[in-house]
């Protein structure tokens, strides 16, 4: 890249992109340089507090900036695929949230795009970057659990009544699978690996038409299976936990605060742990610092044929449990 130091542009400055902007300062070779919102008031407040220079009223009017490298794009998932396509016709360099659409046939033609125009573009599936999943994937390698067989997963909180809101509104591609349900397909691959040969859902809809609880049973090549649960309105404990043939690597709180893992193999115990500044975007900045000063289009660490995956595995359970399969 012709600047080392890596322009950033945030669309839809909400509720996560400022947790995103906070860690963003805290990433060396990387500056927040713009803001654009549909509301130029909305983005002109969120520059003014985390120190981007250029406040746009216009999400197209940002892409016109030729200093600008990367957009990341913080909107409800419903908008995502039709944002993509604008950052990447723009020529723009993208990190899309989580989902990164709302169906595989959404996804599909944007990799295609994306690979032409040799533009990087990843899902910011956070979790994967704290340095405690690095650990519990140097333990995987290195064969500490023996043969990774089960995956267990659970992100499940209680959303405040909002029908309107993007978490209960299906018109905003609301519901538990697509909001968290896919960290734990996330994790699911994570320990078991993309060799996905069947999977089953349950999913109860909600008042609102959403779903509000989902199940996933995953079934891998070797046999392994991923039992995993998501939801918007029922709080559990948030757990992840992969279990081997010679032990289970388990990490507590792994997809918000994820600073510890814990290994137990026989009736020993090995705990690591690692404080760090939160919100804890920087680590998955860093990580798309290093994709673009190499001249990557993909990230090697969320890959978006994984993130096709995981996006054919809700297509699926939604299909299954006739929830809509094409956003209005
Ligand atoms: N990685 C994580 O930990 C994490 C956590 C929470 C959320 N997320 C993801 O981040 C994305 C945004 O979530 P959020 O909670 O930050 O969203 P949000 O605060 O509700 O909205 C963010 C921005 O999206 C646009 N927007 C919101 N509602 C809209 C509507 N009805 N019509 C058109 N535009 C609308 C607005 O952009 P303008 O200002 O331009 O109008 C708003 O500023 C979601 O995809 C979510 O899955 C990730």
């Amino acid at each position: 890249m012709a600047n080392p130091n890596i322009q950033w542009g945030i669309l839809g400055p909400g509720n996560i992109a400022a947790n995103f902007a906070r860690s963003l300062k805290n990433v060396s070779g990387c500056t927040l340089r713009a803001v654009a919102s549909s509301q130029y008031l909305r983005a002109h407040g969120f520059a003014n507090e985390h120190g981007a220079e250029k406040v746009y009223g216009a999400y197209r009017e940002m892409l016109d900036d030729p200093e600008l490298d990367i957009v990341y794009i913080a909107t409800p998932h419903c908008f995502h695929a039709e944002q993509i396509r604008m950052c990447l016709e723009a020529g723009k360099h993208v990190l899309c949230e989580k989902p990164i659409t709302t169906s595989a046939a959404e996804l599909e033609p944007l990799m295609t795009f994306a690979a032409g125009r040799n533009l990087f573009l990843m899902e910011g599936m956070w979790s994967r970057f704290f340095p405690s999943w690095h650990v519990a994937k140097e333990w995987i390698q290195a064969g500490k659990i023996g043969e990774p067989r089960m995956a267990e997963a659970s992100f499940c909180f209680r959303a405040p009544w909002k029908p309107e809101g993007r978490l209960l509104n299906p018109d905003l591609a609301g519901g538990a699978l697509w909001d968290v349900g896919i960290y734990t397909l996330a994790f699911s691959t994570f320990a078991l690996g993309t060799d996905l040969k069947d999977s089953r859902a349950f999913m109860h809809r909600g008042e609102t038409g959403v779903d509000e609880e989902s199940a996933l049973l995953l079934r891998f090549g070797k046999g392994e299976t991923a039992t995993l649960t998501c939801s918007i309105r029922t709080e559990t404990p948030h757990i992840a936990r992969i279990h081997g043939t010679e032990g289970s690597i388990q990490l507590p709180a792994p997809f918000r605060k994820a600073d510890r893992v814990t290994l137990h193999t026989g009736n020993a115990v090995e705990e690591s742990y690692y404080p760090y500044h939160p919100p804890g975007f920087q680590f998955e900045i860093a990580h798309v610092r290093e994709c673009l000063r190499q001249g990557k289009t993909e990230s090697p660490e969320v890959p978006l044929a994984e993130s096709l995956l995981w996006q054919r595995v809700i297509d699926r359970a939604r299909e299954e449990n006739g929830f809509a399969t094409t956003m209005p």
